[in-house]
């Protein structure tokens, strides 16, 4: 049997439970195992024989549960790579300034992953991404189409908050890269939905500002991308809400979704 540390074990099952309530798991028989004697949980185990490894009662029917077992995958690869971030020094100066680095969240492959450019202040001080003003921007946007946050997932191209509010260098992008593709691949959603022109460049290697790129799905390893302004130039220009309501009612109509009934 495969060597684990104490942490890591309890990592693995916290997030294996994580996984049963996405699931669709109501309930865990309430017995007196603690963790640190609950039985290991052997890796290649189907979900069915974890759980009765665990006393677990499982109320989702048996035919769902190869894909389970692949979406338990991808929680633990995924917590394996923002752990990898999260020990990232590539860029000196970013490791140096940031208080915490900021991996990507929200639903795994949902209908939309919104890519933005890089954290901010309270992105920083939070480690979730787009909690700032523009965050709560994003949020009502999201509302307007009859989403919510855990619905969708959110990253930026870059991990770390670049200081004096300056721009991702082309290094520091570059850096990051893979851990944004590898998130991407992991994540996969049906649309990524670039905000902003550094998103946009750096994803579709283009110089084509985003007002060009409007109104058309372009290919990124065989995820569909649509672009458009991100939530602070609606800050700071409030009459391009217009177009990017445009974009969304686009995007939730390609998607087959309809909006919320006002
Ligand atoms: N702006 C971004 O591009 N991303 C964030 O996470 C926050 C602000």
């Amino acid at each position: 049997m495969q060597n684990i540390s104490l942490s890591e074990l309890h990592k693995q099952i916290r997030m294996h439970l994580e996984c049963l309530k996405v699931s669709g798991i109501e309930w865990l028989e309430n017995n007196s195992t603690s963790l640190t004697s609950a039985p290991l949980i052997p890796e290649q185990l189907p979900l069915a024989s974890m759980a009765v490894a665990q006393n677990v009662v499982v109320t989702s029917p048996a035919p769902v549960m190869p894909a389970l077992h692949s979406l338990e995958k991808k929680m633990l690869l995924l917590q394996q790579l923002k752990d990898e971030v999260a020990s990232c020094v590539k860029c000196s100066q970013l490791a140096q300034t940031r208080k915490n680095t900021v991996f990507g969240t929200g639903k795994i492959e949902p209908d939309i992953c919104f890519v933005g450019e890089a954290p901010g202040i309270t992105e920083d001080e939070k480690g979730i991404p787009f909690v700032g003003e523009d965050g709560l921007l994003l949020d009502k946007i999201l509302k307007a189409c009859g989403l919510s946050r855990d619905e969708v997932y959110f990253l930026n191209i870059i991990s770390c908050k670049p200081p004096d509010k300056r721009l991702p260098l082309l290094t520091e992008i570059s850096n990051c890269r893979g851990f944004l593709e590898k998130q991407l691949a992991l994540v996969k959603p049906k649309v990524i939905c670039c905000l902003g022109s550094c998103a946009a460049e750096n994803l579709l290697d283009t110089k084509i500002p985003t007002n060009k790129l409007r109104g058309k799905f372009y290919d990124w390893k065989g995820i569909q991308v649509l672009c458009t302004y991100h939530p602070l130039y609606l800050i700071r220009n409030p009459e391009k809400k217009k177009e990017v309501w445009e974009d969304m009612k686009f995007l939730i109509s390609h998607l087959g979704r309809s909006l919320p009934t006002p």
